[in-house]
């Protein structure tokens, strides 16, 4: 089966999922959406108005500014994976409760194995939370970690969520100076993982 394969059947199952928490309250199921090969996925935090609407990730006022920082990383939407952290709009677009992140987990836990990223970008605290722990956004955004994921390393890199820069200038310049330093720590890790990927190849020779 192929990555987009497993993904729709991932969809499909979610759809029918009446456990999830938030699904009452919203109208469309937010799976996700972009490159199903890609080697960087981003994380946001909840579908808000727009995208429950169109049931597509970032597609309303924070998903334009996310397209302009993602733009300063010379990155477009189809060479990523963008998905979120709850894939239903909590109501009022509260935070998500921890209840409703677990319940949802299960269901990014596999969205992350499917796609089988080389590096995750996380938007705003929720989805940092689920990687890092004991950190502040404050403190830590914009910089490269390496976690494991299930056995597997993957680079994180935790964000500011673009709402919080569009409430916030300061948030904003900081974000912008991320993004503008995200191009060189994603060419470097990527650089890096296809010389590995050559070298094992030759270790076959
Ligand atoms: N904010 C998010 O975190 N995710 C979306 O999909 C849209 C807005």
């Amino acid at each position: 089966m192929t990555k987009k394969e497993k993904l729709h059947n991932l969809k499909d199952e979610m759809e029918k999922d009446e456990s999830l928490p938030l699904k009452k309250g919203a109208n469309k199921l937010v799976f996700g959406s972009g490159n199903t090969k890609a080697n960087i996925l981003a994380v946001g935090e909840g579908p808000g108005r727009t995208e429950d609407i169109q049931g597509l990730p970032f597609v309303g006022q924070a998903g334009k500014l996310l397209d302009k920082l993602f733009f300063l990383a010379e990155i477009e939407r189809k060479d990523i994976f963008i998905t979120n952290i709850v894939h239903h709009r909590p109501p009022e677009n509260r935070d998500p409760l921890p209840e409703e992140i677990i319940s949802y987990g299960k269901y990014l836990d596999k969205i992350i194995e499917i796609i089988d990223p080389k590096i995750i970008i996380t938007l705003g605290r929720f989805s940092m939370a689920k990687f890092l722990s004991n950190v502040f956004i404050s403190n830590v955004h914009g910089k490269k970690f390496e976690i494991l994921f299930k056995d597997k390393k993957i680079v994180v890199i935790p964000m500011y969520h673009p709402a919080a820069s569009l409430r916030n200038g300061n948030i904003l310049e900081a974000e912008k100076q991320d993004f503008l330093n995200l191009k060189s720590i994603l060419t470097e890790t990527l650089r890096v993982e296809n010389d590995k990927v050559e070298v094992e190849q030759i270790k076959l020779l």
